[in-house]
């Protein structure tokens, strides 16, 4: 459904986006990640038809963005960065104009609006005016401004930014759904996001695609990721050691004593074997040791995504 070739696009001197490939198939939900600055909103915009190329191409369901931008355009739904809406109309009459804008006539516009609304749950505030909305029904409005006409291609540019927590979960299970039967961009920094929504992640630093595959593939590229973290009581160190040595895959381990006197091992595999938190479990089993905890690490994104991304951008985060 979304096809970017060797997108670019430069302002003035400067490169925002360099030469950006990637496609996104109807049922995928695709994070969009990297630092601020590293040319998401600006990908994003071009792929909507806001700003022209400065080269490659971009292609929305056999339509190219720049030939054809008009039927490239009515596939898509697009919630920009700091979702701006009309702010002196009531939510309703907003909506309305948006779906006639959007080409529905009679009774499709209320049948567009009231499912918007439905699916929004935005009934409470319906002839509130914009202007006086919380941030979270503002986010929601234009968030039903973007699925109104039920494109099949959603653009969501940092669509759970200043939400708070319970925001943040509706509007992700809101996109989690609907990506069963779009093809949805998600852009975001947020990193549980990517685990909570995504099927696929790609990350863009300084405006080159520095990754693109699965977020378990992701995670595998983390130190952390395939670490066995073990918790026994009432063991020494060296007993212990002792006894994690039995393990013929066992490459390292390191114990920790903590304050309550249990020891938190942590295990590596050898680097030509396997080890998983079901080998320890054996090894316990069969030696009649209880343990308190026991699992093998799944990795964490902050770590890969800090390792992938550079200094420079990480600098500009902190800013
Ligand atoms: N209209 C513009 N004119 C000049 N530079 C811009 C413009 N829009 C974005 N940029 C620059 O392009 C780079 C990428 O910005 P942006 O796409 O907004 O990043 P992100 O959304 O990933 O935070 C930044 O260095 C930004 O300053
Ligand atoms: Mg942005």
């Amino acid at each position: 459904m979304i096809k970017t070739i060797e997108v670019q696009k430069s302002f003035g001197s400067s490169l925002a986006v360099d030469r950006v490939s990637f496609e996104v198939k109807k049922g995928e939900v695709l994070g969009f990640l990297g630092p601020n600055g590293a040319g998401k909103s600006t990908t994003m915009r071009m792929i909507t038809g806001f700003l022209p190329l400065s080269g490659g191409k971009i292609i929305i369901g056999g339509y190219d963005i720049e030939e054809q931008p008009l039927q490239a355009k009515r596939l898509m739904g697009y919630l920009p960065e700091n979702a701006p809406a009309y702010t002196d109309m009531p939510v309703l009459s907003f909506l309305q104009f948006i779906a006639k804008i959007r080409g529905l006539r009679g009774s499709d516009v209320d049948a567009a609006v009231e499912k918007a609304i439905a699916t929004c749950h935005l009934e409470k505030v319906r002839y509130q005016i914009i202007d006086t909305l919380s941030k979270g029904y503002l986010h929601r409005v234009c968030f039903a401004q973007a699925i109104l006409h039920d494109p099949p291609v959603l653009i969501l540019d940092e669509p759970t930014d200043g939400l708070d927590p319970n925001q943040k979960h509706e509007m992700r299970e809101l996109i989690k759904e609907m990506g069963k039967q779009k093809a949805i961009i998600v852009s975001t920094h947020i990193l549980e996001e990517v685990e909570a929504i995504c099927t696929r992640v790609i990350i863009i630093d300084q405006g080159k695609l520095v990754f693109n595959g699965s977020p378990d593939e992701l995670l595998a590229q983390s130190p952390q990721a395939g670490l066995v973290h073990l918790r026994v009581q009432g063991r020494k160190i060296e007993e212990l050691r002792t006894k994690l040595q039995e393990l013929p895959s066992l490459g390292n381990v390191s114990i920790n004593e903590g304050k309550d006197g249990s020891l938190t091992a942590t295990l590596t595999a050898k680097s030509d074997k396997k080890l998983s938190a079901a080998k320890v479990a054996k090894l316990m089993q069969e030696a009649n040791w209880d343990f308190d905890e026991l699992y093998t690490g799944k990795g964490r994104l902050d770590e890969v995504f800090r390792r992938i991304t550079s200094l420079d951008s990480a600098e500009e985060v902190k800013k």
